[in-house]
């Protein structure tokens, strides 16, 4: 099909979900073997070739908004890669087939297999970059926090937005001297800090669901790709979410000029990032407060999905089992 013939082709993310359910499935269970067995760059490459695989044979034409190739130099397609069949809809996808390399490599928890897709032009062309995060769940005004304030003075909004005391909320942030700061001004309003070593998708994903993990507030820097997937998921679930790509040098100001980005302050609002219906699918490598674990038994292989889509607001959580044996496993 031609690309203006596909451009006319409805984006029907019905249907399409439950192939994205598979896309991150199948990246999953290829990143199982490499759990635990402290190589990164293995365990991503696998995510990856699982994860194009599987996407070349969903009927969409798809094209990658986002990728984290150059700055992690890791074995990533993406950005502007063609995907899927060329037959179908005109989609983007924003995609980390491995969210949490060194999770997996540690068998730490919280490694997530994360893809988004939506219709063409709707997602921000996010450039590998770092991204400026600031998040909250579902419920409070609109604009409650925002970037432009202090951390302490971010904490202090959020409480009387609430009715409670600065003690009584909690702030996600990445473990990193680049953060000792914010994390100082965060713990001098007597707020609660829960630090992360890694996966920042799901440290916002946590605001939306704030009742079950105790996190009211995601703040600090990490990855742009990241912070477009987790808009996404936010989309779905409900919650704000703002964000601003960060340069530190000269090729990360030229890396976003090529992506199309010309006015380099902009703060993005999480309608923004995301500007249109999207779908939305994680499948769970180790064990995390979203989604379970790749669990083995003697012969199976087990996992568990979260697929959610923003039209509706439905979110459905798939378990996979799949014998270790047939070469159709994770196919
Ligand atoms: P990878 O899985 O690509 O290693 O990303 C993990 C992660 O923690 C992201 O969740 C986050 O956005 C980014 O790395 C932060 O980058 P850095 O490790 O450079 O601070």
């Amino acid at each position: 099909m031609s690309a203006s013939a596909s451009a006319t082709v409805q984006f029907h993310d019905r249907m399409l979900s439950l192939g994205l359910a598979r896309v991150s499935e199948a990246a999953a269970l290829a990143a199982a073997r490499l759990v635990g067995r402290g190589n990164e760059k293995r365990a991503d490459q696998a995510a990856v070739d699982a994860m194009r695989r599987q996407l070349n044979m969903l009927e969409i034409d798809g094209v990658g908004v986002s990728g984290e190739g150059e700055r992690a130099e890791a074995p990533m397609l993406f950005v502007g890669e063609r995907v899927g069949t060329g037959s179908g809809p005109a989609v983007d996808i924003a995609l980390d087939p491995l969210e949490g390399t060194t999770l997996t490599a540690k068998d730490m928890p919280n490694a997530l297999t994360v893809i988004a897709m939506g219709p063409r032009g709707s997602m921000l062309h996010a450039p590998d970059v770092y991204m400026d995060k600031l998040a909250v769940g579902p419920g409070y005004p609109v604009d409650v926090v925002a970037l432009a304030m202090a951390p302490g003075e971010r904490v202090r909004a959020l409480a009387a937005a609430r009715g409670c005391s600065p003690e009584d909320i909690t702030v996600c942030i990445l473990e990193r001297p680049r953060h000792a700061e914010i994390i100082a001004e965060v713990r001098a309003t007597g707020a609660a800090i829960r630090l992360i070593t890694d996966g920042d998708v799901a440290g916002v994903i946590h605001c939306a669901e704030a009742e079950t993990t105790g996190i009211d507030m995601y703040m600090g820097s990490g990855g742009a790709p990241e912070g477009v997937l987790a808009a996404a998921a936010l989309k779905c679930m409900g919650g704000q979410m703002w964000g601003r790509l960060i340069f530190r040098n000269d090729e990360e100001v030229a890396r976003a000029r090529r992506a199309g980005i010309e006015n380099l302050d902009r703060v993005y609002a999480r309608d923004e990032m995301v500007r249109a219906d999207v779908i939305f699918s994680a499948t769970g490598v180790t064990n995390g407060s979203i989604v379970q674990g790749i669990r083995r038994e003697p012969g199976w292989l087990t996992t568990e999905t979260i697929l959610m889509r923003s039209k509706t607001g439905s979110v459905r959580r798939m378990i996979y089992r799949t014998p270790v044996d047939r070469p159709a496993a994770g196919r």
